[in-house]
């Protein structure tokens, strides 16, 4: 589960987006991508933007580096609005700002080592400097032994730690992360997730993470903003946004039943139950089923172990009749299991605004030549039953 920092306190904001509209003309039409977009992200912080497609994020975070201009607003990295540079400025700006994209963005006639050691090259490190740099950041991705193979020989969870080397290379104060995951199975991107969280231990690299999946944002975002038409309809910490989403996108993106395409047939009487990390791993359905003395069935689920700890959502089907229910719910609010009841009379499955709840409850342009210059539905693992 992500950190619980706190934004507000003492941390410094490393990027400002004051007010940022960005609008696409072509001819007489216009798109309007983001919308008056104000978010600050602290220094040493993983920040998440997640919306569904379409939303705005990737537009957005292309302006952090203003690889996309803004219509209009300020975007202020490190205390300077990189929107009044003049273009030498702005080249100097981006080496503090790596990027790293869900196609890699490799260049295929170049060897790992030498992806890697590309930036490095164009900011004119001299040659033993960067070999030594290359040798460090290939250890550091652990693909020391892969330095002199091409991009084609590797699998894409190794693309992407090349990638990630490579953003790496200058030393950038923050990495920006366009569904840098998405083109990965779920265990190559809990490896790649696990390698931007140890590197912002490390390192103190800020990371901001755009993408669509809430199990990307959960494993290691400590706040997100949630994106809709181009702006942000939520924002807060993970914890709070997984527990308490006030904004129908987030509910949505929540909500293992949209995420499984099952949602339309969802039974009445559901629960949504939502893991955390906090509650204790002894098993939770069966334990339920016998204390409560109530069968209950699992409609769906999308949760992981991590660490140990169950993190995630899962809906089950209670009984009809409201005796087993308030059993049920008595039970959950001992474990201190955060749930929500399904609306009945919504044809089921629609999660109310406030419901009842335990207190506890593509970036296409960028290609390899600005690397440096931008820059389960586990049921027994919830309950080990
Ligand atoms: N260069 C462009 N010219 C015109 N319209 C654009 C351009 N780039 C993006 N858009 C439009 O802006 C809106 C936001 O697109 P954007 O790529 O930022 O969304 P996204 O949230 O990253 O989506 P996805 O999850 O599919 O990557 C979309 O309507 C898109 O068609
Ligand atoms: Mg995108």
């Amino acid at each position: 589960m992500p950190k619980d920092k706190t934004p507000e306190g003492n941390d410094v904001p490393v990027i400002e987006l004051r007010n940022i509209d960005k609008t696409f003309r072509s001819g007489k039409t216009a798109v309007s991508a983001v919308r008056n977009v104000s978010l600050s992200v602290s220094d040493g912080e993983i920040f998440g933007i997640i919306g569904f497609s379409g939303a705005g994020k990737s537009t957005l975070v292309r302006c952090i580096n203003l690889l996309e201009r803004p219509t209009s607003g300020q975007v202020v990295v490190d205390g300077v609005d990189l929107t009044t540079l003049s273009a030498k400025q702005l080249r100097a700006a981006r080496k503090n700002i790596g990027m790293i994209f869900q196609q890699f963005n490799l260049l295929s006639q170049r060897t790992v080592a030498n992806n890697v050691r590309f930036p490095l090259e164009t900011s004119g490190v001299p040659r033993a400097r960067a070999d030594e740099r290359v040798r460090e950041l290939l250890q550091l991705v652990d693909l020391s032994d892969k330095a002199d193979v091409y991009p084609a020989q590797l699998s894409g969870g190794q693309k992407q730690r090349v990638a990630i080397a490579r953003a790496l290379a200058c030393n950038p104060k923050i990495i920006l992360c366009d569904e840098a995951t998405s083109a990965l199975d779920p265990l190559t991107t809990h490896s790649i997730l696990d390698l931007l969280k140890r590197l912002n231990e490390q390192l103190g690299v800020t990371i901001v993470v755009i993408t669509h999946e809430m199990r990307v944002v959960e494993q290691i975002c400590d706040r997100v903003a949630v994106m809709d038409a181009g702006e942000v309809v939520e924002e807060g910490r993970v914890r709070d946004v997984f527990l308490r989403p006030q904004s129908e996108t987030a509910r949505r993106l929540i909500d293992p039943a949209y995420q499984t395409g099952s949602r339309v047939s969802l039974p009445p009487n559901t629960l949504r139950l939502a893991f955390t990390g906090e509650e204790s791993g002894a098993p939770v359905i069966s334990d339920l089923t016998v204390q409560c003395n109530a069968m209950v069935s699992i409609v769906s689920a999308n949760t992981e172990n991590i660490g140990g700890k169950p993190f995630g959502q899962m809906l089950i089907e209670m009984p009809p009749d409201a005796a087993s229910q308030a059993r049920i719910c008595a039970y959950l609010d001992k474990r201190g299991i955060s749930y929500e009841k399904s609306d009945a009379s919504e044809g089921g499955g629609r999660m109310p605004k406030q419901a009842a709840s335990a207190p506890s409850a593509q970036a296409p342009a960028s290609d390899a030549s600005n690397a440096c210059d931008t820059s389960q539905n586990d049921v027994p693992a919830i309950g080990k039953e």
